[in-house]
């Protein structure tokens, strides 16, 4: 399977920059003699702006959340078809800053992974133990309950595992905890969706460097990287892009 690079830009990015940032991506891009599939996820706000530039470079666009319900009396909130609307095809779901920032819980994001399908997006669930799980050895337990809780059935779009204690610590966990954990979420896959499981893409997240993406990303089971702080800079996440080819 080809390897993916998402680009999670989390609520960073002003118009011009991020114009000057997908135009360098794309050169980036174009300049590889063969390259992984690409995908960014800016804030709302871009989204219109930036689909547009997008097309052609063989990059992707994809959103950071949406909301479960399909219209309605949700201010301030966006639906998997306004995504789908504007040119959206990805939408990362349950990222562990929404479960803690807005207490986003499992069944929730199982439901957005449901509103998101419907309305042809591919999920991007997020999966991740934390700090204190770790240590306490856990952290089987975290991610099997999560991944129970969050992918609705005949779930067939992307797992992203992130370990909270890796997320912005500028160190990755070791390949050994990646590989361990990568063969457990692929297990517990196979167990809830059969052959399907087998199939469903998994990235693994958490100060995904350029340094370290060549260890990463080689590590079985491993289908690419949900890319934080280093996707917001073309010459951070194109060495990245480049380490998946
Ligand atoms: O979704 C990506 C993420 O949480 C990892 O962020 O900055 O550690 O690469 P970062």
């Amino acid at each position: 399977m080809m390897q993916m690079i998402v680009g999670n830009w989390k609520m960073n990015g002003l118009g011009a920059s991020s114009r000057d940032l997908v135009t360098e991506v794309a050169q980036g891009l174009a300049a590889m003699p063969s390259a992984p599939q690409v995908v960014v996820c800016p804030p709302f706000t871009l989204l219109a702006q930036l689909a547009p530039m997008l097309k052609g470079t063989g990059i992707l666009l994809g959103a950071q959340d949406c909301h479960q319900a399909a219209s309605g009396a949700h201010t301030g909130d966006i639906s998997a078809a306004m995504l789908a609307d504007v040119g959206v095809e990805y939408v990362i779901l349950g990222h562990s800053e929404r479960r803690r920032d807005h207490g986003e819980l499992d069944e929730t994001v199982r439901e957005k992974a449901t509103a998101a399908a419907a309305a042809g997006l591919t999920p991007i669930v997020c999966v991740g133990e934390s700090e204190d799980q770790r240590a306490s050895g856990e952290c089987r337990d975290a991610i099997g309950w999560q991944i129970k809780g969050s992918l609705p059935d005949g779930f067939s779009g992307i797992v992203a595992y992130e370990p909270i204690w890796a997320i912005g610590s500028g160190v990755p966990a070791s390949s050994q905890d990646i590989a361990d954990m990568m063969a457990f979420i692929r297990a517990e896959l196979v167990r809830q969706f059969g052959a399907t499981g087998k199939t469903i893409r998994i990235l693994y997240g958490g100060s995904v460097n350029a340094r370290d993406a060549a260890t990463i990303l080689p590590i079985a089971e491993v289908g690419g990287a949900l890319v934080g702080s280093a996707s917001l800079r073309a010459e951070t996440f194109l060495p990245i892009v480049r380490a998946a080819v």
